[in-house]
């Protein structure tokens, strides 16, 4: 046998006992993660697994299109699990059947019944809130107080706001739905959209500059940009955005503000599946839930878990009771009613 052929050989065994995932060398008992979330954020998270556990995870972060690649992959998909933020994306991986069931006694004590499936599909691993974003002197401290209060004629032209069809808002519409049924939500749709300052364009961020530069007095975000806009030294101008407004929780008289999640789910093609869960349950633990809340100005979805000082003094609030399960069910609803009302035209 000539030297060649003998390392060929060698490479086709080794071929064998590991495979490669995101371009890396995997073994058996390594864990294969599919994130639709951030490295500045869940490599921290991982190299603490790692060091806790023992066990390697490879990563492959996928900004867009986790979703089409899995179907795509099938059950010979090398993922175990996936991150992914909101209850709109976690809830179309279940219906794309490309989660599967689980259970975990270290999961239903760390997460509240309302931020995980029933049966083990998801989990919420964060929790953010929803809110409203008004300008510190143009907006009087009774003028708006509920997600209501932005359908009233009394906001006509003050508000800005991202895509209705993106999932963050397609969410809160949806939370609308099972709270108020259909024509409620479509009657606050069409309210709110009556009273853009302007076509729902840009992030959640770039709703709080609006806000800055006097567009509208109020806008729509979730709460960690606050904190990622007040501590932002590469674009400092994000400070000033910050500064310009302060955070209205909806809704503290009746259903509390609009809660929604980041999450994980262990893939039908799981193949360690024992380890998927391991990580999940170390995600959900405290040393994790610190990391998160240090990192992204999350919310830590465990109870008792501590929150970043900078959002904490945005205060406490009451948040909507609603199990998410109930808003991914009307997500799809949601989606029609956007286009009902038009929106984004
Ligand atoms: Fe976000």
């Amino acid at each position: 046998m000539t030297k060649i052929t003998k390392m060929f050989r060698t490479a086709t065994i080794m071929v064998g006992a590991l495979t490669i995932f995101g371009g890396s060398l995997q073994a058996a008992d390594d864990v294969n993660l599919y994130s639709a979330r951030q490295p500045f954020l869940i490599d921290p998270l991982l190299d603490a697994f790692t060091k806790s556990s023992g066990i390697k995870v490879n990563v492959v972060y996928l900004k867009k299109g986790m979703l089409e690649r899995l179907k795509s992959e099938g059950l010979n998909s090398s993922a175990d699990l996936i991150l992914t933020a909101d209850i709109g994306n976690l809830q179309n991986h279940v219906d794309a059947d490309v989660l599967q069931e689980t259970s975990s006694a270290v999961l239903e004590k760390n997460i509240p019944a309302q931020y995980r499936d029933a049966k083990g599909l998801w989990y919420g691993l964060t929790t953010r809130a929803r809110v409203i974003y008004a300008h510190r002197d143009r907006v009087k401290a009774d003028e708006v107080k509920s997600y209501e209060d932005l359908a009233a004629p009394h906001m006509k032209g003050r508000i800005c706001v991202r895509s209705g069809k993106h999932v963050y808002n397609v969410s809160l519409l949806a939370s609308i739905i099972a709270a108020k049924g259909v024509a409620g939500a479509e009657a606050w749709a069409r309210g709110v959209k009556a009273n853009l300052a302007r076509k729902p364009q840009g992030n959640d961020r770039a709703q709080v500059k609006g806000v800055f530069q006097g567009e509208c007095d109020v806008a729509i975000g979730n709460t960690y940009y606050m904190g990622k806009m007040a501590t932002n030294e590469k674009s400092p101008e994000q400070k000033d955005w910050a500064k310009a407004v302060r955070i209205i929780f909806p809704n503290q008289n009746d259903r509390g503000t609009h809660v929604n999640i980041s999450g994980a789910g262990i893939t039908k093609s799981a193949r360690n599946k024992a380890g998927a869960l391991k990580l999940i349950e170390f995600l959900s633990g405290d040393e994790a839930q610190k990391i998160y809340a240090e990192r992204n100005f999350e919310y830590p979805v465990k109870s008792g878990a501590k929150v970043h000082p900078l959002v904490a003094s945005w205060g406490t609030f009451k948040a909507d009771a609603v199990h998410l399960d109930k808003v991914g069910a009307q997500r799809t609803e949601a989606t029609k009613i956007m286009d009902r009302v038009r929106f984004n035209n």
